[in-house]
């Protein structure tokens, strides 16, 4: 998906916290809904958001195996300034700012779940007119991390194509590397639920690999279109062609 010539400098690589399946992802479901009510209480996700993204943690969630397998997940919320955003507020709740680009920024929890703010585009809804219809804050989509490159973590990634066609969910694979401003990963899939299903509403992204960060900007490969929206294209390139000015993650 890159298209870039130019090596650039690896500053470092997001070690996965967890080398082991058995020791992957187990956040307390309190402390996770605790951090989650602070986002909340600053308005930033709405009560059906926060019920939402608490869900990845049932062990009926639809993709369950995959959480299992993940070092944390994200979920990334368009607002209107990210400049306008309440940075004290959030620190002062522990969560630490990581990332920060204009219009983008990135924090990081202790509770296995992490927060991005964007007000760039992000998405190839965000290039097609009429395409977007919620009104800001809003969550995008949320992500889960599946940084253990394991032959293991690789095939839990790879079933969640089958898993997404068993139950009804659109999918689309952005093969890799799938870059987001100085970061990069291995590939993604993103999964769509169709309008009936019960409890969620929003894109879920499967990012497989390691999180490699570079010391400049790389450019981004936008969340493509839910193959399903009406206005999503019939054809052509899942990111859109504006990766220098959105950020995917
Ligand atoms: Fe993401």
């Amino acid at each position: 998906m890159s298209g870039r010539g130019t090596a650039l400098p690896v500053l470092h690589r997001e070690r996965p916290g967890y080398a082991t399946p058995e020791a992957a992802m187990n956040p307390a479901r309190t402390t996770v809904d605790d951090v989650l009510g602070g986002i909340e209480r600053l308005g930033l996700i709405d009560a059906r958001e926060r019920t939402e993204i608490l869900s990845l943690l049932d062990s009926g969630f639809a993709f369950a195996s995959a959480i299992q397998h993940s070092d944390s997940v994200h979920a990334h919320v368009k607002v209107e300034d990210v400049d306008a955003l309440p940075h004290q507020e959030l620190t002062a709740l522990g969560h630490r700012p990581e990332n920060a680009e204009p219009g983008y920024i990135k924090y990081a929890t202790d509770a296995g779940v992490h927060f991005i703010f964007s007000s760039i585009p992000v998405a190839q809804d965000d290039s097609i007119p009429g395409a977007v219809t919620l009104a800001t804050p809003f969550l995008d989509h949320v992500g889960v991390d599946m940084r253990d490159e394991s032959d293991t973590t690789r095939r839990v990634y790879d079933a969640v194509v089958d898993r997404a066609g068993e139950l009804g969910w659109r999918e689309v694979t952005q093969a890799g590397p799938v870059h987001c401003c100085h970061t990069q990963v291995q590939g993604k899939h993103w999964v769509y639920p169709p309008d009936d299903w019960p409890g969620w509403r929003r894109p879920i992204e499967f990012a497989f690999g390691g999180l490699s960060v570079f010391e400049e900007t790389m450019g981004c490969d936008l969340r493509p279109i839910d193959p399903g929206h009406a206005l999503a294209p019939a054809r052509g390139p899942a990111c859109g062609g504006e990766r220098p000015t959105g950020c995917g993650g």
